[in-house]
């Protein structure tokens, strides 16, 4: 069966570009990134796309409609199916969220609706919050909103700062980003009355508590 061809678009270090990349090296995975966009010519993501032969096309942010042209230009050129942002730092232009909606998903480092925008870790962790996490969701023209496709959860733990709450959050979403994406490719996944509906889909049986008081509450 064909493959779903993906365009990613980022701004800076591309670890989730590297995650998908990984995933889409299986032969069996049903998706395979086809295009890489970026704002940014000093975006450490353009070599990991390199690496992996790639093409890596910087578009400088001019104006916004103007910008959302030209990548619209270079997605449709290469055929693309469907848009993942991946750390892309950009508000995009309402009329190229429109054109491609459904068709374009975001990660963002938070269990959304809570903390959208920049900054998500600081700001849960300034909300002393016990559970903290990642979504993927399809993208609307407001910032870090749309319908969501799959969520993974980690601790807060008493100690946690910025870095160690992102490290733990960030490798969650080197996992939950190509299994959104392969459910999405495996034409699984529908969004009805902007809620997302996955075919097949199966919740995890736990439930955890935060504080836990005994070490086998933490197995
Ligand atoms: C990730 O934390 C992602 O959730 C957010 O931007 C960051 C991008 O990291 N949208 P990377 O460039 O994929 O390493």
């Amino acid at each position: 069966m064909a493959r779903l061809r993906v365009g990613v678009l980022l701004s800076g270090r591309g670890s989730n570009l590297r995650a998908l990349l990984d995933a889409c090296a299986d032969p069996d995975y049903p998706a395979e990134i086809v295009l890489v966009v970026t704002d940014r010519a000093k975006a450490p993501g353009l070599a990991v796309a390199a690496v992996a032969g790639i093409p890596g096309i910087v578009v400088p942010h001019s104006a916004r409609p103007a910008f959302a042209t030209g990548v619209d230009a270079l997605l449709r050129d290469r055929q693309v199916e469907l848009v993942c942002l991946a750390g892309f730092m950009r508000v995009l232009d309402a009329s190229f969220v429109e054109a491609w909606r459904d068709r374009m998903v975001n990660i963002h480092p938070s269990l959304l609706p809570a903390f959208p925008g920049l900054g998500a870790q600081r700001q849960a962790l300034a909300a002393g919050v016990r559970f903290a996490g990642c979504t993927v969701h399809f993208v609307r023209p407001e910032v870090d909103a749309g319908p969501i496709i799959a969520q993974a959860v980690v601790p807060a733990q008493p100690n946690d700062d910025e870095a160690s709450l992102s490290a733990r959050i960030l490798e969650v979403e080197h996992r939950l980003y190509p299994l959104a994406l392969r459910l999405i490719a495996e034409g699984r996944v529908r969004v009805v009355a902007e809620k997302v509906e996955i075919d097949g889909w199966r919740a995890p049986a736990i439930t955890v508590l935060n504080p836990c008081e005994r070490l086998r509450d933490q197995l």
